[in-house]
């Protein structure tokens, strides 16, 4: 036989020098988990080993990040139901846990990236990314101006990048725009282009306690069935400005990821959800798979769809276990 693949799979020396992608701990961005208080760090039942933490053990973290070469974070608030209205008015609160914390974080780490949060479903009575109408319709139109002075509080407490997780159409011109007339034109904007309305948001919605009150997100999250619809979502966040496209959630849209790598001309970023995750802690905690080697692959299989950028829980443990073994 002349052609014998199984000659560059030989050894671990060969395998290492032929492999074709690469997982750094410099692609990922870890999502983390805020609650108000302090000296708290909370479990969610759905997400084992993932907590919510109070902005001082937060610090406390983020010190564990940059030693591990962990530099970006994307945090999420878990507001109380108290503070919740049909506006999210508690999302633009110079004082509220949000903007506090990025300004807190900010201080401590400038060099820390913050990729911020931009829509309504923490903050909201309604759980929706939008304003809903007496009558359970999602106001487009009526939502942005909300979203813009989100995004433009968020810059002006740190944020590098804000990071419009809404779906609501022309949300990242408009946002760019706001930006730009209050003077936060270095600030990016990190577009979920392809957000599907999915069934691996639960462990999330959990956490956050953002489950929508009532109806579902199909009117504004993409139809898990579309993918062209994905290449005018990209086409149209390129005109409005975005600095950087994401698919979510990331292994059931790797066809989707490809797509996108393939046609943007702006770095693409995935979005492993909480769903993704907590399948493999469960499978995991039953014995059924390694944890380690699975989540390797899907992180690898990201790579290999084209990601630029991960979003993923699995960063810290991940940049844990690289500073065990460097060789990896
Ligand atoms: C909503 C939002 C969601 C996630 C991030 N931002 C859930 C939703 O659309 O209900 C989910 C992330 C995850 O599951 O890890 N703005």
């Amino acid at each position: 036989m002349k052609e014998r693949p199984r000659r560059n799979r030989r050894t671990a020396a060969i395998r290492d020098l032929v492999r074709e992608n690469h997982i750094a701990v410099r692609d990922l961005i870890l999502p983390v988990f805020l609650i108000d208080g302090q000296q708290k760090k909370v479990p969610i039942p759905a997400m084992p080993d993932f907590y919510r933490y109070t902005p001082d053990l937060l610090l406390e973290l983020c010190d564990e990040l940059m030693r591990l070469g962990i530099r970006a974070i994307a945090p999420f608030p878990a507001i109380e139901d108290r503070l919740k209205d049909r506006t999210g008015s508690e999302a633009l609160r110079e004082d509220g846990l949000y903007l506090r914390t990025i300004r807190l974080l900010k201080e401590n780490y400038p060099e820390l990236l913050i990729f911020s949060d931009v829509a309504l479903d923490p903050y909201s009575s309604d759980g929706h990314d939008g304003l809903v109408s007496p009558a359970g319709e999602i106001l487009n139109d009526e939502t942005l101006p909300l979203l813009a002075s989100m995004a433009v509080a968020q810059a002006r407490a740190g944020a590098d990048y804000v990071s419009p997780s809404d779906m609501m159409d022309g949300r990242v011109g408009y946002i760019r725009d706001a930006l730009d007339a209050a003077g936060f034109s270095a600030t990016g904007i990190l577009s979920y282009t392809a957000k599907y309305a999915s069934g691996f948001y639960g462990p999330f919605r959990e956490a956050l306690d953002s489950a929508p009150r009532s109806g579902d997100k199909k009117t504004y999250q993409m139809d898990p069935a579309n993918a062209i619809e994905a290449l005018r979502e990209l086409e149209l966040d390129l005109r409005e400005g975005a600095d950087m496209v994401m698919v979510k959630p990331g292994l059931p849209y790797l066809d989707v990821l490809r797509r996108l790598r393939d046609a943007a001309t702006v770095p693409v970023a995935v979005y492993n959800v909480s769903g993704e995750y907590s399948m493999l802690k469960a499978a995991a905690d039953r014995g059924w798979l390694n944890y380690e080697t699975a989540v390797r692959e899907v992180l690898l299989s990201f790579k290999r769809a084209g990601a630029d950028v991960i979003l993923t829980y699995h960063a810290l443990e991940f940049a844990r276990w690289e500073a065990g073994n460097p060789d990896h």
